[in-house]
């Protein structure tokens, strides 16, 4: 396997049973950030290859005994954990210094996703959909709880089965069998993102045809249809509620660009907002971010877009506050919500967030109380008073988008603000800190061993 990388910060390690990856990714487990507040964030950035549209894509390839090549794929850890799912699968992958990666699974020789993956990485359950339509058979292990919420995948596991599929549970793993899919109507009970990825995927080699109902909208949907075309797909209606895929004989390879990270250049916007800074986005498609950028000119961001840029102003006057109900594209995203409570927490009255999609996704509500931030919390609703200042704190990071919210609350806090198990911001991010520090963050990484004295034992 060929691995070369032109980032120098997160290692891509692909082979975690050698001893010296191991001892890496475990001192990367305690990598912490320290930021220092009040510097206002001005400059440009590029924003990188969307994470939830690169792990779907490269995950298609097993559909195909060519090879396809996903490029502009981000450099992050669940990037790397895509890649060591299908290596260990027998799937040869080969990354160029621009992060195109080539995937080849025509040398596939084993159809499980173990726990050690799946548990660091729900989106492995992705596996599913392709492996059933390609090879009848593949074990995965459930993916269990996680830190926003239970979060099963009985929908996924539902289409599969009405689509001909024998699904047994047996030793925590999903173990499933069929002979070819068969095309049948599917009505998704809930909008499911992955859930509509996973069987669009297995759809597509299925005899007849197959009609998702209810069917997740998300930009990420209609990227991985439009690669999925380009194999030789019939897909159609990606981006509706209603998709219709007649299944075909046979996928081939393609070379497809992953679309711009929309939460990336969501946190970059509202980093500056809240920062009182200026900025410019390069590489983005701001029509996906209508919902996102609606709330930002709402809160007084002075907001202007071209076709593949976005750049904000932030105003003279107090930030404004800005009511938030999370829901499925074209909705407000529940991957922008952290963020934009903090950007509550410091505008001038009172605001609600509520969350309608995940249960449990509020756990940086307690560390931003932690630093001076006056929120209620009542069920899935947080009821905010703005205040003038945050002040630093040691704070724990606790999921992806929790952690984007304490690094951005760091940036404008009174002092020090310490973050730790920033491995989750790792997971989403491509290289947060040094990106932030381009626009003038005062931020740091301490690596893992720098605190060898102070590590949490529960890690
Ligand atoms: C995806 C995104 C994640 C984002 C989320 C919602 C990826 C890799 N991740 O996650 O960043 O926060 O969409 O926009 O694309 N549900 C069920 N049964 C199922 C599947 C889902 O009840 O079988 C529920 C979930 O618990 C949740 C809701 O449906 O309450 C939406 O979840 P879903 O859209 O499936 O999220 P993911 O695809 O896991």
């Amino acid at each position: 396997m060929k691995v070369h990388s032109g980032i120098k910060s997160i290692p891509l390690t692909l082979r975690m049973n050698d001893a010296v990856n191991q001892e890496q990714a475990r001192t990367k487990h305690m990598d912490k950030l320290i930021a220092t507040g009040g510097k206002p964030l001005m400059g440009e950035i590029s924003i990188s290859g969307a994470k939830n549209a690169a792990l779907p894509l490269m995950i298609s390839s097993l559909l195909t005994r060519e090879a396809t090549v996903i490029s502009n794929v981000p450099h992050l850890n669940d990037i790397t954990t895509t890649m060591e799912l299908l290596g260990q699968m027998g799937v040869e992958l080969q990354v160029d210094e621009k992060m195109a990666i080539e995937v080849n699974a025509s040398t596939l020789n084993s159809a499980v996703a173990p726990y050690g993956l799946v548990k660091t990485m729900r989106a492995s359950i992705l596996v599913l959909g392709p492996l059933l339509a390609r090879y009848g058979r593949a074990e995965v292990s459930l993916p269990g709880g996680c830190a926003i919420g239970s979060r099963p995948v009985n929908l996924h596991l539902k289409g599969l089965e009405a689509m001909g599929t024998d699904i047994i549970f047996e030793g925590g793993y999903i173990k499933a069998k069929a002979k070819r899919l068969k095309g049948t109507r599917i009505f998704m009970d809930m909008i499911s993102v992955t859930g509509t990825e996973n069987l669009m995927m297995a759809a597509t080699l299925a005899k007849g045809t197959t009609v998702i109902e209810n069917a997740a909208k998300e930009p990420e949907i209609v990227d991985l249809a439009s690669a999925l075309n380009e194999m030789g797909a019939r897909i159609e209606g990606a981006g509706t509620d209603q998709i219709v895929i007649d299944g075909v004989e046979e996928l081939g390879g393609t070379h497809h660009r992953v679309i711009p990270d929309r939460i990336e250049a969501g946190t970059f916007l509202l980093a500056a907002l809240v920062s009182g800074g200026k900025i410019k986005l390069r590489d983005v498609q701001p029509h996906h971010m209508e919902a996102v950028l609606g709330k930002l000119v709402e809160a007084g961001a002075v907001i202007e877009v071209g076709e593949d840029w976005v750049s904000l102003e932030s105003p003279e006057d107090p930030i404004q506050p800005v009511g938030i109900r999370t829901s499925p594209y074209p909705g407000f995203p529940t991957d922008m919500q952290a963020q934009f409570v903090l950007l509550n927490s410091v505008a001038d009255g009172i605001s609600t967030v509520v969350e309608t999609v995940f249960e449990n996704r509020f756990m940086h509500i307690h560390e931003l109380r932690r630093m001076g931030a006056n929120i209620e919390l009542d069920g899935n609703t947080a009821v905010i008073q703005g205040v003038s200042q945050l002040n630093g704190a040691p704070v724990m990071a606790t999921d992806l988008r929790a952690s984007a919210c304490l690094v951005l609350a760091g940036l404008i806090a009174q002092g020090e603000t310490t973050i730790d198990r920033i491995y989750h911001i790792d997971r989403g991010y491509e290289c947060i800190d040094e990106k932030l520090a381009q626009i003038g963050a005062s931020i740091k990484r301490i690596p893992g061993g720098s605190f060898a004295n102070h590590v949490d034992k529960s890690l």
